[in-house]
């Protein structure tokens, strides 16, 4: 008997940031925040875990072919001994399962995209993590559940456990039993809604999210005033959400994302994540969003340079070629919705200004990714797994 699962886990990408913790070890946010998931035909992460008696004891975990080391008490290690509690209560309950708590586990996991890229690729794998996990286990704990735990491995990861739209609830609990992950609305609600990524770099980061994040909280005045206007903020975008209202939508996110980085120059030292591409891309949508006489789409950015545009599928092709005008991009539209005849076709609103907008030489932009809003974790067939006989990556 072989004791397997594959999951696979979609990206999510968040229109009010989660930004600041009260608990840095329980991982508990200063702040509630409000997230889409991405399509996983795009972008996700695919873990595989096995348990199996055999194992030399001790549990391993490679990421991308490369072997990692799970640190005691480090977010992975706490993850995974959080899940073996709920396993072994069930053990303890029903003698006839077989001990999988007792097995060492072997654990492959590989993102389709690159690592460190700002597209969150930590939310991924943490939430393929906990999802292929909790069905080796066969736990019977919710998604909401399961939350609580990929919390802890990544704060934004608890989110990837939803499709949709997806809040995360800051909770009251100090002990972080009410943080948890909440769809708003689930992935076939706003069919019309799409997001383009741009990717302005593929380089690491230069400070994480976790760093940043904390000396934020620690540095900034402004950062306590962003925490009072964030509770209507998540009011007032799941309320346009349920309305299918992209007017108030855009309007919020775009106001989030700038709070978000003003925070961030506001820490001492002050940390740049965007740059002058960056902005240039703000320009242009604002531009757009000012011609058309209402915002047709909404930029945010994470803790990188790269661009997210959310709009509705009537803008998109727009929206691409006037992001194909400005920002040449090195390599062509990954374009799975077979957009560009419309691209091609698509008119500038009559009141826009290029004048305004800075053009840039060819790969400023490095690609484009078109993709929708997309479902939570995938059990995937046996044949899909990530491992090979002898518990290591095929
Ligand atoms: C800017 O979830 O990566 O993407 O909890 O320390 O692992 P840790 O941080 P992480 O932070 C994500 C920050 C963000 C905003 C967001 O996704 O809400």
């Amino acid at each position: 008997m072989v004791y397997e699962a594959t999951v696979s886990a979609p990206v999510n990408i968040a229109c009010i940031k989660y930004w600041g913790k009260r608990d840095t070890k329980l991982i508990i946010p200063t702040n509630s925040s409000l997230s889409i998931t991405l399509s996983q035909d795009h972008l996700r992460s695919t873990t595989t875990c096995r348990a199996d008696p055999r194992f030399e004891r001790g549990d391993r975990l490679w990421l991308n072919g490369k072997e990692e080391v799970i640190k005691e008490n480090g977010r992975t290690w706490v993850c995974i001994e959080e899940l073996r509690r709920w396993r072994r209560a069930m053990e303890e309950k029903d003698k006839k399962l077989p001990e999988l708590s007792e097995m060492p586990l072997r654990i492959a996991s590989y993102n389709n995209f690159p690592t460190a890229a700002g597209l969150a690729s930590s939310a991924s794998g943490l939430a393929a993590l906990v999802s292929s996990l909790s069905t080796l286990f066969s736990l019977p704990q919710t998604p909401s559940q399961l939350s609580l735990i990929a919390r802890q491995g990544s704060g934004s990861a608890c989110r990837s456990l939803f499709g949709g739209f997806v809040a995360w609830r800051e909770g009251l609990a100090s002990d972080g039993s009410d943080s948890m992950a909440q769809q708003v609305a689930p992935e076939t609600h706003w069919p019309e809604m799409q997001a383009l990524i741009c990717v302005v770099s593929d380089q690491k980061k230069a400070t994480s999210s976790t760093a940043g994040m904390q000396a934020t909280v620690e540095t900034s005045a402004l950062f306590r005033q962003r925490l009072q206007v964030v509770p209507s903020r998540m009011d007032a975008i799941e309320s346009a959400i349920k309305q299918k209202d992209f007017e108030s939508f855009a309007k919020i996110t775009m106001a989030d994302s700038n709070t978000f980085h003003a925070c961030c120059l506001d820490t001492t030292p002050p940390i740049f994540y965007m740059n002058d591409v960056s902005r240039s891309i703000i320009q242009l949508i604002e531009q757009l969003n000012k011609a058309n006489g209402k915002p047709l789409a909404a930029y945010t950015f994470d803790a990188g340079p790269n661009a997210v545009i959310y709009t509705l599928d009537k803008y998109m092709p727009v929206v691409i070629k006037a992001v194909q005008r400005f920002f040449p991009p090195a390599q062509d539209l990954e374009d799975r919705l077979n957009v560009m005849p419309a691209v091609e076709k698509a008119g500038f609103p009559m009141m826009f200004d290029e004048s305004k907008v800075v053009k840039w030489e060819k790969g400023a932009v490095k690609g484009l990714i078109h993709t929708t809003v997309g479902d939570g974790p995938r059990v995937m067939a046996r044949e899909e797994g990530l491992l090979n006989e002898v518990g290591e990556p095929k």
